[in-house]
Formats: C-alpha cells, structure tokens, sequence
C-alpha cells in the first residue's frame, strides 16, 4: 500500500513519565501507566510520493517546517530504516486537540503517524512492535498505540520498552482546559533540565517505580480510590521536581491549582474524583462513571470542562470511519 491513513487519541498518565535513560531510543528512567481517551483525535495520511525530493508535513492545513516538520521527517527515516525504503512521504494530519497545551498532542500525532506510516511503508507490524515504533517520536506515543489503560515498561533496551493493555476497573476523566497557549518549555527540554539541575530527581526515579508498582497493583484489585490517591500524589510529585529545576518551570497555573483544591472539596462531598496535569496548566480528573457529570458540572466553572472515556487504540482509518456517526 502506498497510502494510509490512522486515527489515534491521546492518552492521559496517571503515573507519569519524566525523564530519559536514552535520548536516542526514547527509553524512559522508570514505567508510567495512561488512559488512552476516547476525545481528540489525531488523524494522519502517509503517502509515498517517489517523485518528490523530501518529505512534506502539515498540521491542520499548514505545512510546517523547522524543528516539526524536522522531528517528522526523522521518524520516517527511522521506518524507511526498518522498511528497507528510501522514498520521500507526504504527511497529512488533523488534531482535534489544541497542539503544545499539555493535552498529550504529540502523543496522539506520533501514534497515529507510526501506524499509518508502518502501512504506507508495508511494515505490517503488530501491536508491540507499533509501540515500540511510536515510541522512537514521542515516549507517551508508545500508550496511545492501547486502547483503555496501558502501562509502558521501562524496559532496558528497544525491544523491551513498548507499552500493552492492563486490566482496569471503568473510570471516566473530566478534561478541564483553563488555558489553550502554546507551553512555554517543551516536555523533552524540561525533562533535560530536570535530569540536570533538580536535586530530586534521583528520589522522582525510585518514587516513581513505587508508584507504578503501587498502581499496578491497585488496577489488578480494581481499587478506585487507591489508583486515584496514586494519581494525584504522583502529579504533585512530578510537579515538584519541576519546579526544583534551574531556572524553575512551573506548569501549573493558579487556575490549575484551584481546580485541584475543587476537586478535593468536591471528594468531601462525596464526588469521588482525583486530579492530574501534565506540562502544562489544563488539568484531568480521573472519576467514578457515575460521578462522571456531576463533577463535569462543577468544575465547568473553572474552563471548558470535557467529559471523555477509556478510548480504542490507534488504528487504521478509512472514508467509511469517517462517516460513520460519532
Ligand atoms: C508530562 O512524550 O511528550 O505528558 O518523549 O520527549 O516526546 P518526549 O516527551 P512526551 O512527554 C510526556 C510527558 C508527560 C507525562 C506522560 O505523558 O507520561
């Protein structure tokens, strides 16, 4: 096949990756566990244009150039690698999430372009090795490959660092956006900067596979409230180490840590619910299914507040998908 096209949606950490182990491959310095969503999506085509003399890329529409169309064109370099190939694609992609805000874009685009690319390229890889394979343009792109709740092991070296399906109790998420700008400092230079400057780092990495360790095990007893006391501790955590960088970066904004106080408020009223952010201000709230609208309700005071599911996988799309109703 010379073109293809794959829709992915971005997933969510409840143990979060931060920080690299090797900046080649993409393997992080301990396992993280997500909730792929089932709310913006990430569509991209790959076609194989054999006349053309580089790749192309564009984002909703425009074509992008720099360190983007960079990054893209890098990735496909590495599946021509794997492909045996050496002819130029033409890469189009639509995100329905606004890009840089700490909605895990980059994780939905880099899924969604490893699976359309693996088709384009005749690749024809299973699930694995997908994630293998995204993970090499975006470290959280190797969850957004799992449908639901995925845990990406660390592993020691590229064929044991994928992410796969885990058995999870039913929760939904309340995406609260307080803010749509573009981050000042990217997830890969922050995580440079915190690996050397944050004197907490070293207790980040132990804490960190406690904390999976922790959440693996409470996913297996399908214990809410444990999997989301971890969530929201975990967070601060790795905003914490954040923070302890030089020069700081600090991602959540006052509007994200009134969301976090509401939220635990919320709790003593029986809502049962527990927040999260990654880099950047918006902040996600893990809930019970049947809390889910309350709690979407009230936080809609805070910004534009979402209500989204555990979401499928990254997957192969065609017109028909496309048609069919939402
Ligand atoms: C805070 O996967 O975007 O969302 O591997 O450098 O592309 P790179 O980083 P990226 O970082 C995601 C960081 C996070 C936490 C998480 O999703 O686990």
């Amino acid at each position: 096949m010379t073109t293809a096209t794959a829709r992915a949606f971005p997933n969510i950490a409840l143990v979060k990756y931060w920080g690299k182990r090797d900046e080649e491959l993409i393997l992080p310095v301990a396992g993280s566990l997500s909730l792929t969503l089932d709310a913006f999506p990430t569509t991209t085509t790959v076609t194989l244009t054999p006349d053309a003399q580089a790749d192309s890329f564009s984002l909703g529409g425009d074509v992008a150039t720099g360190e983007t169309a960079l990054r893209v064109t890098r990735f496909l370099d590495h599946v021509r690698a794997l492909a045996g190939a050496d002819v130029p694609a033409q890469v189009v992609s639509t995100n329905e999430a606004p890009t840089g805000a700490g909605l895990a874009s980059s994780a939905a685009g880099f899924a969604a372009l490893a699976t359309a690319a693996s088709d384009a390229y005749g690749l024809g890889l299973e699930a694995n090795a997908l994630s293998r394979l995204a993970r090499r343009g975006s470290g959280s792109a190797a969850r957004s490959i799992v449908p639901g709740v995925a845990i990406w092991h660390a592993g020691h070296d590229d064929s044991t660092s994928f992410a796969e399906p885990v058995d999870a109790p039913d929760m939904r998420m309340v995406i609260v956006t307080v803010d749509t700008a573009q981050k000042a400092v990217s997830s890969r230079e922050a995580m440079r900067r915190t690996a050397a400057t944050s004197p907490f780092y070293p207790a980040w990495i132990t804490s960190t596979e406690q904390s999976l360790a922790d959440m693996v095990d409470a996913c297996a007893a399908g214990d809410f409230t444990r999997i989301g006391e971890i969530t929201e501790s975990h967070a601060l955590r790795m905003h914490a180490v954040i923070q302890a960088c030089e020069p700081p970066i600090r991602y959540l904004a006052p509007a994200s840590v009134a969301v976090f106080d509401a939220v635990a408020s919320l709790r003593e009223q029986g809502i049962e619910g527990y927040a999260t952010a990654d880099a950047g201000p918006n902040v996600a709230v893990i809930v019970r299914p049947e809390h889910g609208e309350a709690l979407r309700e009230e936080l809609s005071a805070f910004g534009s507040a979402r209500l989204v599911g555990p979401g499928p996988g990254a997957a192969p799309f065609t017109a028909a998908d496309s048609e069919a109703p939402a």
